[in-house]
């Protein structure tokens, strides 16, 4: 299906409309794998304008990845506050003390082996930063390839994403991988939008297959969605000499690992009728009954300053749960 296309002359006008196009952002200012990794990262938690302000910062504090390797945890967390998904940060300051030592693999195979490097990751980074020609498939990706050549692919599942990756790497081979790949991110990020697309703006206007079948807007295919789960969080709120108890999380299914308020929790089939905040992590509806206590115990406990709770979990989670409890 897809060999019908000319990929030749796809390539060629993206090529050009990105490199007349493309936004000035920081981590495309040069090729320092470190930033454009860094970049990528970040990329994967939430919009280019949001990630501007954090990426700089981050930059400022951690200037190469041999800095980044040297620095304690709570600092990269600190660091990473208000991004949200922690293990993010974790992976990454655990592959920057093995590029330290070792220096950045050039290849997307050789980056896959690293601690949060997934398959885009990796092909981002090989391809911006070295040149590798692999194709990227993220959600802007997915979204004009789909259009562009009028796909109804169950992308979610490896079949589709299989048929994508095949036509994105394709395009990667016919020039500078960086190009088509940050082209078709640009591409996505700009023009082929989920909604209000500016087709008038498309390099591939006349050629685009779902605009001739006045599929745009029902491609891509939208993927079932995953139910939230209701659960229902009782955390124990003990302060004592502006100290807080806390425990290492092994009984909440989010912040898993983290240091979180002692307490207890069930999953239930429907909200409850009261509770005093609420909050939402990947799929999980937390709706949280506090039960401020005088004192808690258990050989667990830890007792924390206040005012170093935000170093030793930078989730907004407990941070909301303190606000509603009288200091
Ligand atoms: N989203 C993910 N990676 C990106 C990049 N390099 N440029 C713009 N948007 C992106």
């Amino acid at each position: 299906m897809s060999s019908n296309y000319d990929y030749k002359l796809d390539h060629k006008q993206l090529t050009q409309w990105y490199k007349k196009n493309q936004r000035a952002l920081p981590w495309r200012e040069n090729k320092d794998p470190y930033r454009i990794w860094l970049s990528e990262v970040m990329l994967q938690q939430t919009t280019v304008v949001a990630v501007i302000p954090y990426f700089e910062k981050f930059l400022k504090k951690f200037p190469t990845v041999q800095d980044l390797a040297q620095a304690p945890e709570n600092e990269v967390l600190e660091a990473w506050a208000g991004l949200g998904y922690y293990s993010r940060a974790r992976n990454l300051h655990k592959a920057a003390k093995a590029l330290a030592e070792n220096g950045f693999p050039k290849t997307a195979a050789e980056l896959l082996e690293l601690p949060g490097f997934g398959p885009y990751t990796s092909r981002a980074v090989a391809s911006i930063a070295f040149g590798e020609k692999v194709g990227v498939l993220d959600g802007n990706v997915i979204r004009v390839l789909s259009r562009r050549y009028g796909l109804k692919l169950e992308w979610w599942n490896n079949k589709g994403r299989e048929t994508l990756q095949k036509i994105s790497d394709e395009l990667s081979l016919l020039g500078n991988a960086d190009v088509v790949n940050q082209g078709l991110m640009e591409l996505g990020a700009t023009v082929c939008t989920p909604q209000k697309v500016t087709c008038m703006l498309c390099p591939w206007v006349n050629t685009c297959v779902s605009r001739e079948k006045n599929l745009v807007e029902k491609l891509p295919l939208k993927k079932p969605r995953k139910e939230s789960e209701v659960w229902v969080w009782k955390p124990f709120v003990a302060i004592k000499d502006r100290k807080v108890a806390l425990v290492k999380n092994d009984y909440a299914p989010f912040l898993k690992g983290q240091m979180i308020f002692p307490g207890e929790i069930a999953m239930e089939k429907n909200k409850p009728k009261d509770y005093d905040v609420k909050h939402n992590i990947t799929h999980h509806d937390i709706f949280i009954q506090i039960h401020s206590k005088k004192s808690v115990s258990g050989k667990n406990i830890e007792w924390v300053e206040l005012k170093e709770l935000k170093k030793v979990n930078p989730s907004s989670l407990l941070q909301k749960v303190l606000h509603k409890v009288d200091i």
